[in-house]
């Protein structure tokens, strides 16, 4: 999907169209958002269309000033769509005193008017469901259909085994080939850095059949989850290895790694990258802009 952020709005749940969102950049750094044809989205429900990812501290600041303005000029409704959703990791607690941030994230959207988010593979929902978060709607819808019908297209044979590298990534194989993946506690908090690296990968438990493998994943981070899993297969001698995930987020040179150990790996485009599989608008229209209509 573009970059750019977009509102949609409908009278009536009527067919909606386009009115377009301009940022700027104070010289400070303050962001600056404009919507120019106000006329437009008066008394209309709107379908806020926005990436928050990369920079998403940034993005989420753009979007809270667009609710902020939308709500001052009294539109009916307010729904927003977000193809990834940053710190949906950060859902619980894994040490006492830390934030569960998407807990605070989801606060401030409900809090700034925002009726329901959209999003696709939400981190902690595992699989196309609803749930309510903080008074949040979340409207999940999952692209694992997508990329693996994609993939067994791709390959054109039927010899492949499809695996996710963690338990929690195994609703999107439609299957039940998981690895046992266990990250350690965080390193270096102190140091201004929060990771929790990997300690343990393992496929022991799990019957490969064919040489060919796919991993399918909700995301690619850092790329360590993918690196570990692909050493692992390399160790049981798999040859032809492909990686699935819905976000490419490919932190630093984890996407050339990737490339040199893989035959492919196939991403959608929750984050845009020259790369990524055109998902989104498609998803758009013939899922979310229905669900969204019909409210
Ligand atoms: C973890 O639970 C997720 O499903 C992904 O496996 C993980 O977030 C990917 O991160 P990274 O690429 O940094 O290993």
């Amino acid at each position: 999907m573009t970059a750019e952020t977009y509102i949609l709005v409908s009278k009536n749940h009527q067919p909606p169209h386009r009115v377009d969102v301009t940022y700027s950049t104070f010289p400070d750094g303050d962001t600056h958002c404009l919507i120019k044809d106000l006329p437009a989205i008066k008394d209309c429900d709107v379908l806020i269309v926005h990436s928050l990812y990369p920079a998403q501290n940034n993005q989420l600041i753009k979007l809270f000033l667009l609710l902020g303005l939308l709500h001052d000029e009294g539109v009916k409704s307010v729904n927003v769509c977000v193809p990834y959703l940053p710190y949906a990791r950060q859902d619980r607690r894994h040490v006492s005193g830390e934030a569960v941030s998407i807990d605070t994230i989801c606060r401030l959207l409900t809090s700034m008017g925002c009726a329901q988010l959209y999003t696709f593979d939400c981190h902690f929902m595992k699989g196309a469901s609803t749930v309510t978060r903080n008074g949040l709607i979340i409207r999940n819808f999952s692209l694992g259909p997508l990329l693996i019908s994609y993939c067994r297209r791709k390959i054109g044979h039927p010899g492949i085994d499809i695996l996710s590298p963690d338990i929690g990534a195994q609703y999107l194989t439609g299957g039940d080939k998981s690895m046992h993946k266990k990250r350690g506690s965080y390193a270096a908090l102190d140091s201004g850095d929060s990771y929790r690296h990997i300690a343990a990968l393992k496929s022991d438990h799990i019957a490969i059949a064919h040489d060919t493998v796919v991993l399918v994943d909700d995301m690619i981070s850092t790329g360590s989850t993918m690196l570990h899993a692909i050493e692992n297969l390399r160790a049981r001698g798999i040859k032809h290895i492909y990686c699935a995930v819905t976000h490419g987020l490919f932190i630093a040179d984890c996407y050339e790694k990737l490339a040199a150990l893989t035959e492919e790996t196939i991403f959608s485009d929750t984050v845009s990258h020259i790369n990524a599989l055109p998902f989104v608008d498609v998803q758009l229209a013939t899922q979310i802009i229905p669900n969204w209509l019909r409210k």
